[in-house]
């Protein structure tokens, strides 16, 4: 199916000056960009964007992590982008990440995976919808 996923480089992929590797990835693989900023995540996003771990031991920490520093957002779309996305991306403990993986390459713990991409189609639209504003993302085709 043709979809939309969330794919953001958080600050230590920022700051380690991953970004770029982390486009290149998804751009080489063929998804289309439709999706992109670069933004201070503000305490009501990460709230709502981590809701459901908001009682998790390590949901503070977790929190003041994202907060740390900018963030790249990306929405990409194409054919089970979102179901892919995960694959590209890793494991979300960076230990059990596969080395060809963002994480399996660049990543050696769990609270600090580089990047987030969306787990579900459901989950996508919600956190695209949370991190986007609809006229920022753009509808494109190939020109002939
Ligand atoms: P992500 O899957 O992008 O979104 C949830 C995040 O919570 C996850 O990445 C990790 O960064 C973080 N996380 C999950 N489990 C743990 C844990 N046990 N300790 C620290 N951080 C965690």
């Amino acid at each position: 199916a043709q979809e939309r996923t969330l794919v953001a480089v958080k600050p230590d992929g920022v700051q380690r000056r991953l970004v770029g590797d982390i486009i290149k990835r998804f751009e080489q693989r063929g998804f289309k960009l439709v999706g992109l900023k670069m933004l201070q995540a503000s305490e009501s996003t990460l709230a709502d964007h981590y809701h459901d771990l908001r009682r998790k031991p390590f949901y503070p920490s977790l929190i003041r992590y994202m907060a740390s520093g900018p963030v790249v957002a990306m929405v990409w779309e194409g054919h089970n982008v979102v179901r892919s996305s995960r694959f590209m991306v890793g494991d979300t403990d960076s230990a059990q990440a596969k080395p060809g993986t963002v994480r399996g390459d660049f990543s050696v713990h769990i609270s600090r995976n580089v990047v987030h991409a969306s787990d579900s189609v459901e989950v996508a639209e919600r956190e695209i919808s949370l991190w986007f504003h609809s006229a920022e993302l753009v509808n494109w085709e190939n020109s002939d």
